[in-house]
Order: structure tokens, then C-alpha cells, then sequence
């Protein structure tokens, strides 16, 4: 049945990553995913791994296709910004039409994404594996060559989805690049094994048969169906405090995951955006090296990684653990213009019988109050997290409600602590990782 076109502009709502990615992103867009027509990714590439479980008991990690594609009535978009894997995509296309879900046809790719070759994913591993071996201060990436692509692309030396469509210049584009990147390899990481030119050519023309027809001008796609009046989500991947720009530099992605990536990302314009919803956990974790001050060294850290299953989507890497960040999330509030929020994983508090939640810091050195948060390191070092305490709760304290009304005083207050905190309102409380396990998710999108 077509979705009611009522309304012109804007019409696009932002889903993104409110603290260092993992917030349950994946289950927040596939949940509002029902009442949109188009669910678009921005930016990142394969680092991503969204979890969705359907109400039928299946669940998927997404790595590069958008978190609406178990809806069948949408449409699904992978942008410009997004660097994308063509083994992962090949991949992820393949497991999820295994299961009985369409892709052809529902999902599109800018002509304009860059593609990540096997010498970038070889590149992040030998930088990541030479600072280990140098100081110690490798970032922890996702070895998926997120950042070599990046840099490739802003030194102007790239390849494009579009480059796959004129074979000739695309030999020529490779033999080039291979050559590069051999001697890098070879010369100043002291790798072994170095790319064979071949090997990559002939690899890429199978990609560009299988591709093709899900290349498109992606931009021109989402700015007609904008001026149709049809409904946007646009899914950030990774987080505002791995932002490139924002984040905990160096500790960061290579990409724009914050507000403004998603109109570069997509070719899209600022005023088409309609809102900007925050995704949050109750607590924090962070996966990778970094700054990370609420962090728990201790058994409620353990406590919380084992309850929350807290081991990344995709790398399977245990995700540190740590108290709510108020400071932190009240910057990335303010960097996206976030309208509202989603709170995840109430439910893996219960049990506890004391919460914190950050409300501030103050510097170690002379005891001085800071309010906002900075991403410079030098400071981030020099401070400490200012506790609110909370009473807690049991799991079945959970069990049975269906708005945030329902809930037991002690989790609404410690919610209500929370909202005041970030200075935003909470819109929707997930307190299960499946779409109905969730609280006033009342989104309007007509
Ligand atoms: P994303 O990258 O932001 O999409 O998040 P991930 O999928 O990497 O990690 C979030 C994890 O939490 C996934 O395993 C989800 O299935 C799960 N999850 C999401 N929301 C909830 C929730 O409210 N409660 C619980 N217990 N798990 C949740
Ligand atoms: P989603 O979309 C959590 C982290 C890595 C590392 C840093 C840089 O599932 O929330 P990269 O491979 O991007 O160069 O690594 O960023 N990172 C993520 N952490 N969730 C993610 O994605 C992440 N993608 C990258 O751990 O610290
Ligand atoms: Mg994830």
C-alpha cells in the first residue's frame, strides 16, 4: 500500500551513536523503520555491526546495508560517505537473501562511495600492528581499512563504485594505487606479503557484474523522494565521540558519524532534516583505545559486560564497560542538535544495587568544576567523573510495563536523573534487544 505523501519537507530523521558506538542503533532504526520509506546509511563502512532481532527469533549483524531492509515496503540506501567493502557487501547481500529476504531491487549504492581494497584492510593492520610493537598506542580499529580508505579518498587518489563501470581506467587506477601501497607495505611496514595486481584486477570485475544493478545516483534518488514527501531515516554508524572531527582524536573513526555527515554523506540538503534522535545506552561502553572517564575497572564493569553481552557485533572484542556519561552525552546533544533520545539497555542495570551517573567532572589538579566535556586528551587526562548515586532495581521491576509511566519509581527516577542531565527528552526506552521490548515509542512520522 503507498505511504501517505503528506508532507513536503523536511523529512528526514537522524539515528545516530550518542556515545562510542554500540548503542543499539541497529535495533532503533529497524523498530522505526516500519513507518519510513527509506532508510539511508552516511558514513563508515564494515567497522559497523548492527544487531537486529526479529520478532520471529532470527537475528542479524549488518555491517554495511541499512537497518530498514526487514521491512519490505522500504527501501534501503548505502550513501557517497560510506566506504564500502565490496567482500562484506558480496557477503552480507548473500546471507540475508539465504534467508528468504529481498535485496535486488530494494537497496541502492551511491556511484559516488569509495571502495575499500585488500591493501587498505592489509594498510590498518600493519599501522595498527607497528604502533603496538613502537609505544603502544595503537587506536584498537576494526582492522577493516576504514581509515586508509578515508585517507585515499581525501588525497584524491580513491576508487569509486563508479570507476568499476569503465574497466580500462580501472586497471590502470589499480596498477597505480598497488604499486603504492607495495611499497609501503613493503618498505616501511616490512610486510611479507604484498598485493598481486591480477589477483585484485580480476577479483573487482566480478564485483562490478554483480553490483551493477544497485548503482545509482543515490543523491538525485533521495532529493526526489524528499520533494515527494516521502519519510527519511538516516542511519549513523559508529558515534559522535569517534567522530573524526569531534570525537577523542586520535581515538576516533575516520568518518563523520555527527549530524552534519549525514548531508555530506547522502548529498542531501541541511534543511531537509527533520530531527535528530540520539541513540544512548543506560550506561556507556566504549571498544578500541581512548579516553573512556566513567570507565569500571572493577566487578560492576565485569557485571555489566556479562549482562549487556557486551563483546563487539564485529570483532568480538570485549567492549569496556562504564557508568552513564551525562558530561559526554550533553556535548553530543549539543554538537548534533539531537531533538531526542533513545535510551537502550535499561534492562541490564537491573540487578545492581547501586547506578551512577556522571553529572560532571572535576579536574584532578585544582578540584575545579567542569561542566561541558572537551575532547582534548591533555584535559580528559586530568579529570574525574562527579557521581549522582541511584537505588536499584530487579529485573522484574521491568517486567509488564509498557510506558516509561508503568515503570518503578526508583527506575524513573533514576530515567528522569538521566533526561534532566542530557538536557533532551528521552522518546523511546528499550529495555529488551527484540522491537516489542520496548517503551513509548510513540515517533511520528506522518
Ligand atoms: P549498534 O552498533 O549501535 O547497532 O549496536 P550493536 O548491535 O553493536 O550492539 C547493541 C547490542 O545490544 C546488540 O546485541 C543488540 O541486540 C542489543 N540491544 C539493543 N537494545 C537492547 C536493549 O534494550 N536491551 C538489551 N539487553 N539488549 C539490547
Ligand atoms: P557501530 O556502528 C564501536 C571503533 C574501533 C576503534 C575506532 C577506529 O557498530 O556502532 P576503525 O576500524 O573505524 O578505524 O576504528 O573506532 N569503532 C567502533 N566502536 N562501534 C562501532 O560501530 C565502531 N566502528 C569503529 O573500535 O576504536
Ligand atoms: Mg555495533
Amino acid at each position: 500500500m503507498p505511504k501517505p505523501f503528506s508532507r513536503i519537507s523536511p523529512a528526514c530523521t537522524i539515528v545516530l551513536g550518542a556515545q562510542w558506538g554500540d548503542e543499539g542503533k541497529g535495533k532503533i532504526v529497524d523498530l522505526l523503520a516500519r513507518d519510513v520509506d527509506i532508510v539511508a546509511r552516511y558514513q563508515g563502512g564494515a567497522n559497523a555491526g548492527h544487531t537486529i532481532h526479529l520478532p520471529d527469533g532470527r537475528q542479524f549483524v549488518l555491517h554495511l546495508i541499512p537497518s530498514g531492509i526487514f521491512h519490505e515496503d522500504v527501501t534501503c540506501v548505502i550513501g557517497n560517505g560510506v566506504v564500502i567493502d565490496p567482500v562484506a557487501l558480496r557477503e552480507e547481500i548473500a546471507m540475508i537473501e539465504a534467508q528468504g529476504i529481498r535485496v535486488k531491487g530494494r537497496l541502492f549504492i551511491s556511484h559516488n562511495a569509495h571502495l575499500i581494497m585488500p591493501y587498505h584492510k592489509m594498510l590498518d593492520q600493519a599501522a595498527e600492528q607497528r604502533l603496538i610493537a613502537k609505544d603502544g598506542s595503537a587506536v584498537g580499529t576494526t582492522g577493516r581499512g576504514i581509515g586508509p580508505a578515508y585517507e585515499d579518498k581525501f588525497a584524491r587518489k580513491g576508487i569509486r563504485i563508479v570507476d568499476l563501470l569503465d574497466r580500462d581506467s580501472l586497471r590502470e587506477k589499480l596498477r597505480k594505487n598497488i604499486a603504492e601501497k607495495n611499497e609501503l607495505l613493503e618498505k616501511v611496514y616490512g610486510a611479507s606479503e604484498l598485493c598481486n595486481v591480477d589477483k585484485i584486477i580480476s577479483e573487482y570485475e566480478v564485483f562490478d557484474r554483480e553490483i551493477d544493478p544497485y548503482i545509482t545516483d543515490t543523491s538525485l534518488f533521495l532529493n526526489r523522494a524528499i520533494a515527494e514527501g516521502k519519510s527519511l531515516l538516516l542511519e549513523g554508524a559508529q558515534a559522535a565521540l569517534l567522530d573524526i572531527d569531534f570525537g577523542t582524536y586520535p581515538y576516533v573513526t575516520s568518518s563523520n558519524p555527527t549530524a552534519g555527515g549525514a548531508c555530506t554523506g547522502l548529498g542531501i540538503p541541511p534543511m531537509a532534516i527533520r530531527r535528530v534522535m540520539g541513540v544512548a545506552k543506560a550506561y556507556a561502553t566504549r571498544v578500541g583505545n581512548g579516553p573512556f572517564p566513567t570507565e569500571l575497572l572493577d566487578a560492576t564493569g565485569e557485571r555489566l559486560r556479562e549482562a549487556g553481552h557486551e563483546y563487539g557485533a564485529t570483532t568480538g572484542r570485549p567492549r569496556r564497560c562504564g557508568w552513564f556519561d551525562a558530561v559526554a552525552v550533553r556535548y553530543t546533544n549539543m554538537i548534533n542538535g539531537v531533538s531526542s533520545m533513545a535510551i537502550t539497555k535499561l534492562d541490564v542495570l537491573s540487578g545492581l544495587d547501586e547506578i551512577k551517573l556522571c553529572t560532571r567532572y572535576e579536574r584532578t589538579s585544582d578540584g575545579r568544576a567542569l561542566e561541558h566535556f572537551t575532547n582534548d586528551l591533555r584535559q580528559l587526562a586530568d579529570i574525574r567523573p562527579i557521581y549522582e548515586s541511584f537505588e536499584g532495581w530487579q529485573a522484574e521491576d521491568l517486567s509488564g510495563a509498557e510506558t516509561r509511566e508503568d515503570l518503578d519509581p526508583r527506575i524513573q527516577r533514576y530515567l528522569d536523573a538521566l533526561e534532566r542531565e542530557v538536557e533532551c527528552p528521552l522518546e523511546i526506552i528499550s529495555i529488551g534487544a527484540g522491537r516489542e521490548e520496548t517503551l513509548s515509542s510513540s515517533v511520528e512520522f506522518a
